[in-house]
């Protein structure tokens, strides 16, 4: 059991704590509150940063113990005169967690008095603390010095409730994100489709309805693309629409889709066994878009949005689907099976299909743990995009951007498209190695009609990610800040 994290505002010089911390910009001495809480130490500045060497730059603490064990943290700020991004409040939110975590203290005051620091600033500096603090340790004995209890961070503001609506509004984007990591880090043993549908289920309880689609269901719209993934499985597939209607009624929605295969195993196309339990975790992108619906739901976002995943699990058995195999997609084109491990672009040709045709969407998001050539094109650090709209992809890229998750656009066009034609059927779903994430992406462009759509290849973010500030989890919650980010600034009214 990990220690739960309790946040809230005061004025300041409103509270005194056994841990105070305050912040000091580059060469300059506290200001403000802060320079009332250093005067009470008695020290002299100029001596104790000397002793200290501490300089003011960003990651850098003077650590004080005073009388009675009272203990100061002078963090510091870096350069007085930039101007930190809002983004930048988000690490430094992550920066102070790790910092008071360590001192293993259970209430602590921060003061924060710098001209930056705005309520939208401490918004997200409290959704930095919540992000960094995030542990998924449910199946961890615990061990007798793991901190418990709870950990109060009071932070000292000069206008605290504004401060309080902007932390409960950017909170609720990181309650999907958090969500959205629980999903990802859950083993396939615990989260099948089934369990999937039902934790997805759980979010009518703020408002959004969610509407299960079980096999026979699937069957009769002529799903034959995602059912072929499942047929190898001994757990049925599922298909899940959630709908927040926060808009003006009869307003199109805005659809994100997301590929939630909770195990791939590759199916008759084995995969090699190293690193194949990350395959858990193939279902990063339909966590993603259940994590934006709770964070927009949440939030009571303005705007009118669906979110469909598609839940299957992909193994090798007796009645799994074979290289070969031709099956015919709801949109009625054919697709040979030539590599049962590519199976992400099967089961959203249907789940595409779906969402365009009935809900006429604005836009079509589709997110998915793809491929893993867009591992080799671009690391860990951005995801593939992939958009036959200039203008949603030049939108998704500045979404990126601010919420620090960031994407990278890929090319698309008829000569890749070419490559996935099949000698027998329609297409085919794999090709070979050259440009594996574009004829991937070519091959879902197939079902989405002329709606404007992006497709984000999160294979190389959705999980085994290096710690970050804000993040010290296999799986970061890629993507429910990114598409919150978009929605708040291009879709609300
Ligand atoms: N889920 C994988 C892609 C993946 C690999 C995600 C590594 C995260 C980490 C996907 O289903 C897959 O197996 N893709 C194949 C496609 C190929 C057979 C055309 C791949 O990338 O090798
Ligand atoms: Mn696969
Ligand atoms: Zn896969």
């Amino acid at each position: 059991m990990s220690q739960t994290l309790h946040i809230v505002t005061a004025a300041h010089s409103a509270v005194s704590a056994p841990l105070t911390v305050i912040y000091a910009a580059e060469g300059k001495a506290p200001a403000g509150a802060a320079a009332a809480v250093w005067a009470a130490t008695g020290l002299d500045w100029v001596q104790s940063t000397a002793a200290g060497a501490f300089k003011g730059r960003q990651g850098q603490v003077l650590d004080i113990i005073g009388a009675g064990g009272r203990r100061l943290l002078v963090l510091g700020s870096g350069d007085a005169d930039g101007d930190t991004p809002l983004n930048g409040w988000t690490d430094r939110g992550g920066s102070l967690l790790g910092k008071i975590a360590a001192t293993r203290v259970e209430t602590a005051a921060i003061v924060l008095d710098e001209p930056g620091a705005t309520p939208a600033a401490i918004g997200e500096l409290a959704a930095g603390l919540r992000l960094r603090q995030y542990r998924f340790d449910k199946y961890k004995s615990a061990r007798p010095d793991d901190p418990t209890g709870t950990l109060t961070l009071t932070l000292q503001v000069a206008d605290p409730a504004a401060a309080d609506l902007a932390i409960a509004d950017r909170g609720a984007t990181v309650d999907g994100t958090l969500l959205a990591r629980d999903l990802v880090n859950e083993p396939a043993n615990v989260l099948g489709p089934v369990e999937f549908a039902a934790r997805a289920a759980e979010l009518a309880k703020l408002g959004v309805e969610v509407e299960i689609l079980e096999p026979a269901a699937l069957e009769k719209l002529g799903m034959g693309s995602l059912l072929c993934v499942a047929q190898g499985s001994d757990r049925p597939a599922r298909l899940v629409v959630m709908h927040w209607q926060g808009g003006k009624p009869g307003d199109a929605p805005l659809a994100f889709v997301g590929k939630g295969v909770v195990f791939d195993t590759g199916g008759i196309s084995i995969k090699p066994a190293a690193s194949m339990e990350d395959m858990k975790g193939d279902m990063g992108g339909a966590a993603a878009v259940t994590g934006l619906m709770c964070a927009l739901a949440t939030r009571k976002a303005p705007v009118n949005v669906v979110g469909v995943i598609g839940l299957v699990e992909n193994m090798p058995s007796g009645s799994a689907v074979r290289p070969g195999d031709i099956v015919k997609a709801m949109s009625g084109t054919t697709i040979e099976v030539i590599n049962t491990d590519a199976e992400g672009r099967l089961v959203l040709a249907d789940a595409l299909w779906y969402t365009q045709d009935r809900f006429k969407p604005k836009f079509m998001i589709n997110l998915a743990t793809l491929t893993g050539a867009i591992i080799v094109a671009l690391g860990h650090e951005h995801a593939g995009l992939f958009s036959n709209s200039d203008d949603l992809a030049t939108k998704l890229l500045a979404a990126g951007l601010s919420a620090n998750e960031k994407l990278w656009r890929m090319p698309l066009g008829a000569v890749y498209d070419k490559m996935i034609e099949s000698k027998f059927a329609d297409i085919r779903n794999s090709v070979g190695r050259p440009a594996g994430s574009i004829t991937a992406a070519q091959f879902l462009q197939r079902f989405v009609n002329d709606v404007p759509w992006a497709h984000l290849d999160i294979a190389g973010t959705a999980f085994g990610v290096s710690p970050s500030e804000t993040n010290a989890s296999w799986a970061p919650g890629f993507g429910v800040a990114l598409l919150d980010r978009l929605v708040r600034d291009s879709y609300q009214n």
